[in-house]
């Protein structure tokens, strides 16, 4: 199908170069699309965000969502094509999000770019969201094209690797033995470590989304203050409600409250330096708790050459300051974006998958990557 473009060998596989794919996201509460060239290039990345409509609610509302997407979709599409200065014509394939997500939110996604597939008889890729947060490390903004250059040595992550995948609705280790291929090592047994940070915000009282506000918080406060426990999860699985439930318990006992006290009222009786101590403490905690599964899962798979954290969580400073030697997206990247949708489908292209029908594409809010 991509015959037309320019070949080239690296790394032991053979690229098409001069690719470029139209990425739309809409799995949950950010509306985004993006040009990007060869898996690798940015050349526009739009992301409209709802935040500034759920931080009232203290998350997300599914149809709320949903409707915010349908006002905005097409505008940040368009803005994505006039910032990569591109036209249809030049535009090689759309990629869209189908799975897991937010029925309404994927719905809105997936139906406008099936139509614009029609449309302008482009071939669609179906890309898995997690699949697109690990792709997330291959992309810059900043580097020219890897591919571009035939002696390129840049710093891209070497298989195989492990990933940590660490959003608000996840929270994996996968083995990539390589490009699309991926092996499940340990996955959540409960809650996802970004929701955890959201629901601990909630109880100190601090802002939606909780993961950025918990962070700032912790700046300022005494991460050893409190003892949280570690879960005492069997192999490389991970539990987070346990946490969520340690600082709910510790929040009332620093207060002298009974545990029936309703958790919604606590952040009226802790001062701001308590809420500093226990964000720190938390925060702590969590990237300790995933620093610890992944250096078990490096013991079992010793072979692994590169760790690549992605999701929203990646943005956390700690968490990228407690694993140096890890490859990390951009942090303008960590979050929801079309590039990294982008990004996943040129290199699902490369493994050999095949278009998917504009005419019969389905949604699977709950499905796993493998
Ligand atoms: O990947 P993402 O944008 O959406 C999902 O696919 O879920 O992840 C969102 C999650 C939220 O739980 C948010 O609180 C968390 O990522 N998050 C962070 C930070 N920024 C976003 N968690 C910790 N530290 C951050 N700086
Ligand atoms: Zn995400």
């Amino acid at each position: 199908m991509f015959c037309q473009w320019k070949v080239a060998f690296y790394r032991g596989m053979w690229y098409n170069f001069g690719v470029k794919i139209l990425g739309i996201e809409t799995s949950c509460d950010e509306t985004a699309a993006s040009v990007v060239e060869d898996g690798v290039r940015i050349l526009s990345n739009v992301v409209v965000s709802q935040i500034d409509i759920f931080k009232e609610y203290g998350g997300v509302i599914p149809e709320v969502a949903a409707r915010s997407h349908l006002e905005v979709m097409m505008p940040v599409i368009n803005k994505a094509l006039s910032d990569a200065d591109c036209s249809w014509d030049m535009i090689d394939a759309i990629a869209v999000t189908h799975a897991p997500g937010l029925l309404g939110s994927l719905l809105i996604g997936t139906l406008t770019a099936r139509t614009l597939a029609i449309l302008h008889n482009k071939p669609l890729y179906a890309v898995h969201h997690l699949k697109s947060h690990v792709y997330a490390n291959w992309l810059s903004s900043e580097k020219s094209s890897a591919l571009e250059s035939e002696d390129f040595s840049g710093n891209l992550p070497t298989f195989p690797l492990l990933a940590l995948v660490v959003s608000g609705g996840h929270t994996q280790i996968l083995y990539m033995s390589g490009h699309n291929r991926f092996e499940i090592v340990g996955t959540t047994v409960d809650d996802a470590v970004g929701e955890c940070f959201d629901k601990v915000a909630k109880i100190l009282g601090l802002p939606y989304p909780g993961g950025p506000s918990i962070a700032e918080a912790a700046l300022k406060g005494d991460a050893l203050k409190y003892h949280l426990p570690h879960p005492k999860v069997p192999n490389l699985d991970f539990s987070f409600s346990g946490l969520k439930t340690a600082v709910l318990r510790a929040v009332q006992k620093e207060l002298n409250l009974p545990i029936s006290h309703p958790s919604h009222d606590l952040k009226n009786h802790l001062s701001e330096q308590q809420i500093y101590d226990f964000a720190a403490s938390f925060q702590k905690t969590a990237v300790e708790i995933l620093c610890e599964k992944i250096e078990k899962s490096k013991e079992k798979y010793p072979d692994a050459r590169s760790v690549v954290v992605a999701g929203g969580v990646s943005a956390n400073k700690a968490l990228r300051t407690a694993l140096p030697e890890a490859f990390f997206p951009l942090p303008t990247l960590s979050g929801d974006n079309g590039a990294m949708v982008g990004a996943a489908a040129y290199y699902e292209i490369q493994s050999g998958v095949s278009p998917t029908d504009p005419y019969t594409l389905n949604i699977y809010p709950r499905i796993s990557i493998v």
